[in-house]
């Protein structure tokens, strides 16, 4: 396999998001984002860590442009601090926010690089969690007006916007597990959160098109093919229910089917308050889905919790998150897309793996699984785009080892590693691996 396998429009990129990377939270009148709050509640996040400094990329965006420039990539998939721009969520915006998103999108431009921006990745400015967070319906407005002002300041720059990145994770992992910002552990707060952030996206899309003459909007959505654990009916009706959870919940009602009928019979009374309209707004067509893929889920019937079911750990090979590495998994996904939702355009928004890269003596970072794993998801990708899905691009998650959430930064996902003492990066032999398959110097021994 090699690059010239994929068509020659294809895009080939790396993602990173605000607040795991960028830093100087307090620099040119940013406000808190839930994630400040969330990491400074000690026994949050692994270790204690916090974004405070992250990679520091808010003053070194231009070395980290340079990276992307060695790599070879043709796109740069980056999030924008909403609390940068709206430091209390809502009202006038801060100029010195907008300022730096300018010059990191000017920047991009003159190497080349085509900015891809993801409005919400999970930092939602902690006024409006204050306010009721994504359960309140307000949220959804104040996202809408978030986008629409951005869009109109960046958008005659800009032609590449994704509305949010995985609902799923802001309103799962945050107001039902709780083991992600603000949270909270709630089913119907967390139900009701999966509605306002659909909705918001959904607001949002016109509102980008029109000021963004020309621009593909999108989504992204973290799916995982689901498995039953075994052939009993029960273990596959438990399958049946973690889709609907994690990736129908999603998928039917972006694409006009409304929400799931099985799930709205589970959640019976914390079913989402939905209004007249907001499907439609909801199901407002758009340009492409982006797809966070890492791993399927294989899952066994329980008795425990609101869904009932478990997942199971199968595999041998697990990267350092504990996630099986399934590549089938992703070929799979991509057709089940195509076959069934028929998006316009798939992208591969992330795909990577965290491994406990260390430098050796000489400096060198050597991380063959790395390696592998992408090697085997592009494989994957290409099989899919074979059999017939609309697949346009591929983004690594990650440019540069960053603040993994929950875990800090004991998890590196980055082609780059970065020395948090010194914040010195260096390229991984992965980064080398990636930079010569787009050039197309890829050594077979
Ligand atoms: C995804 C997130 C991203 C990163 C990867 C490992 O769920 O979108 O920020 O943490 O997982």
């Amino acid at each position: 396999m090699t690059r010239s396998d994929f068509p020659s429009d294809f895009t080939w990129g790396t993602a990173t998001a605000a607040y795991q990377i960028e830093g100087a939270v307090h620099a040119d009148g940013r406000g808190p984002s839930i994630w400040d709050t969330f990491s400074h509640t000690p026994g949050k996040v692994r270790g204690g860590d916090t974004g405070d400094v992250a990679c520091d990329h808010y003053h070194r965006y231009l070395e980290d442009i340079r990276l992307m420039k060695e790599l070879g990539v043709n796109a740069y998939r980056f999030s924008v601090a909403w609390p940068r721009i709206l430091p209390e969520g809502r009202g006038l915006p801060n100029p010195k926010g907008l300022g730096f998103y300018d010059r990191l999108v000017d920047a991009l431009l003159a190497q080349g690089l085509t900015p891809w921006i993801t409005l919400y990745h999970w930092d939602l400015p902690q006024a409006l969690e204050d306010q009721g967070g994504w359960p309140a319906r307000q949220t959804a407005y104040a996202f809408a007006e978030y986008a629409g002002l951005l869009s109109r300041h960046l958008g005659d720059r800009v032609k590449h916007w994704i509305t949010l990145n995985e609902p799923w994770c802001s309103a799962h992992l945050g107001y039902l597990a709780g083991v992600h910002a603000p949270g909270q552990q709630d089913l119907g707060l967390a139900v009701r959160a999966s509605h306002h952030l659909l909705l918001a996206h959904g607001l949002a899309v016109p509102l980008i098109r029109q000021n963004a003459p020309g621009a593909q909007v999108g989504i992204t959505l973290n799916l995982s093919p689901a498995h039953p654990a075994s052939p009993d009916p029960a273990d596959v009706a438990a399958a049946r229910r973690f889709d609907g959870f994690q990736n129908r919940w999603y998928l039917e009602p972006l694409f006009g089917l409304g929400y799931p009928q099985d799930m709205l019979a589970l959640y019976g009374e914390v079913a989402p308050p939905v209004r007249s309209g907001d499907l439609e707004t909801i199901a407002t067509p758009t340009d492409f889905l982006g797809v966070n893929y890492y791993t399927r889920t294989v899952v066994r019937n329980s008795t425990l919790g609101p869904y009932r079911f478990q997942a199971v750990q199968v595999g041998e090979e697990r990267t350092a998150m504990d996630w099986e590495v399934y590549p089938e998994g992703l070929a799979e996904l991509l057709l089940r897309l195509s076959r069934e939702y028929r998006p316009k355009a798939l992208y591969i928004t992330e795909n990577g793996a965290a491994y406990p890269d260390e430098p050796g003596p000489s400096g060198e970072v050597h991380d063959p699984q790395r390696i592998r794993y992408l090697e085997r998801h592009l494989a994957q990708s290409l099989e899919a785009l074979r059999e017939g899905a609309p697949l346009k691009g591929y983004f690594v998650w990650s440019l540069l080892d960053n603040f993994e959430w929950a875990e800090g930064y004991s998890r590196r996902f980055g082609l780059v590693y970065v020395d948090y003492a010194t914040q010195q990066r260096r390229l991984k032999a992965s980064g080398r691996w990636f930079r010569d398959f787009l050039r197309e110097a890829v050594v077979r021994p």
